[in-house]
């Protein structure tokens, strides 16, 4: 059985002494968890990155980890070298991330990051030991045209038919039309996208990786929404922006689901 992965993406949001409070509050409440629900459910938090050694030092104090883990919204695609103002993979490693954010829509939409430049992200990701997760998604234009399972093949096909491992990665499906507007897909249509993705890795990769891949929903999760979207068979986390940023929120979004 495929575990679940909550994700909060703070975007360029936050202060020192916000990341400090939600640490306190998310980890206040995740040592207070079942051991059952520590091994099913994974928390990551991805700061900006300016806040990820901040971060990772109070995660790292005692009792507070576990299953708290740090991932960075963003790397480059190189080791290291001339490349002012950006982050490479290993110093996220260094950092003590888990998980790095990869080909998330502002990113290709305002950063003009190309399906190239992700896989070679995702590569650089994947070489320094990070898990990468790799966001995917249609605009409302290509939904209304009906296509979005060809753009999100077209996605997938251009990173992960290039990348070192089918198996060390996460796919995040964000329409495009959902992140951060306040339209949620309807579960079901989220559901349809997520079958689409894992039929496409049983083709393209093997039985194996289709299902044993984690697949996150993102695209204004809230406490209202997440239950229908994690009872769906294929999706098995969420990805959460906004609603992300109040601690008692995020844990409500990830508890949707209660485990036994
Ligand atoms: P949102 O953002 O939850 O604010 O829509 C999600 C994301 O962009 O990852």
């Amino acid at each position: 059985m495929r575990t679940s992965i909550i994700v909060a993406n703070w975007k360029m949001n936050g202060t020192k002494l916000a990341v400090q409070e939600w640490l306190h509050t998310m980890t206040g409440q995740l040592s207070g968890l079942s051991a059952t629900e520590k091994t099913t459910r994974e928390w990551v938090f991805c700061p900006p990155s300016v806040y990820l050694d901040l971060a990772s030092t109070l995660i790292k104090m005692p009792g507070l980890h576990e299953p708290l883990s740090l991932g960075a919204q963003n790397c480059h695609t190189a080791v290291k070298g001339a490349f002012t103002g950006e982050i490479s993979a290993n110093m996220l490693v260094d950092l003590g991330c888990r998980y790095v954010l990869v080909g998330h829509s502002e990113r290709r939409q305002l950063f003009r990051e190309n399906n190239q430049i992700v896989a070679e992200k995702v590569g650089a990701a994947q070489q320094a030991g990070l898990i990468p997760i790799l966001c995917v998604g249609e605009t409302a234009e290509e939904r209304q045209a009906n296509h979005t399972q060809a753009v999100i093949a077209a996605q997938l096909e251009a990173v992960l038919n290039h990348c070192e491992s089918k198996t060390k990665i996460v796919i995040a499906y964000e329409p495009l039309w959902a992140i951060g507007t306040g339209l949620t897909a309807m579960p079901e249509q989220a559901q349809t996208v997520h079958q689409g993705i894992r039929e496409w890795l049983r083709k393209n990769a093997s039985e194996a990786v289709s299902s044993s891949l984690h697949l996150l929903y993102g695209g204004s999760v809230n406490p209202k929404n997440a239950l229908g979207l994690l009872l769906q068979p294929d999706i098995d986390g969420l990805l959460v922006g906004g609603a992300s940023l109040k601690a008692s929120d995020f844990i409500e979004i990830g508890q949707a689901v209660s485990v036994v």
